[in-house]
């Protein structure tokens, strides 16, 4: 069987693989990395989205082998040791901007991936854009993009700490 090196969230795995093992199967069921979702068969619900080399990817869309040689960051690879959360997750606790949690994941990735491509700050319109490729069947949306409006401050330095969300 064909072998896929890659990094996954700091550490370097060497494992075996089918030539049709998607990434996501990797994470899910090789590494235990189960943070990651899998919500749809026609890769449109983005609760796969991961970091390959710094770019959200639907993990369901490509195969592990093309993942060969690559940095993978996951969702449990956000938080720094000490368990201080990334201010995207921090974000959505803060303002709600989850409910079952099940989209949360491919959400909080492709939102940090879509804040650091925009540095001058995205508006209300441009974030839900952004998220086109995420689908959430519980929240309407409202809070999570207040979370990223919210995060992405912190994230470019325009503010030192989370606004807090309204009551
Ligand atoms: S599981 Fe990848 S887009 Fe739905
Ligand atoms: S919080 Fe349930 S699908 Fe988004």
């Amino acid at each position: 069987m064909p072998q896929v090196t890659l990094t996954v969230n700091g550490k370097t795995s060497t494992v075996e693989v089918e030539g049709r093992t998607l990434l996501v199967e990797l994470l899910r069921e090789k590494l235990r990395l189960t943070g990651t979702h899998v919500g749809c068969d026609t890769s449109q619900c983005g609760a796969c989205v991961v970091h390959v080399d710094g770019e959200s990817v639907k993990a369901c869309t490509i195969l592990a082998l093309q993942a060969n040689g690559s940095q993978v960051t996951t969702i449990e690879g956000l938080a720094k040791p000490d368990g201080t959360l990334h201010p995207m997750q921090e974000a959505f606790r803060e303002y709600h901007a989850l409910q079952c949690g099940f989209c949360t994941p491919g959400m909080v990735m492709s939102a940090i991936d879509l804040v650091k491509k925009h540095p001058d700050g995205l508006s209300e319109k441009e974030i839900r854009e952004g998220l086109e490729g995420n689908l959430c069947r519980c929240t309407g949306y409202h809070n999570i993009v207040k979370a990223i409006a919210a995060a992405q401050e912190v994230m470019h330095g325009r503010a030192q700490a989370l606004a807090p969300a309204a009551e």
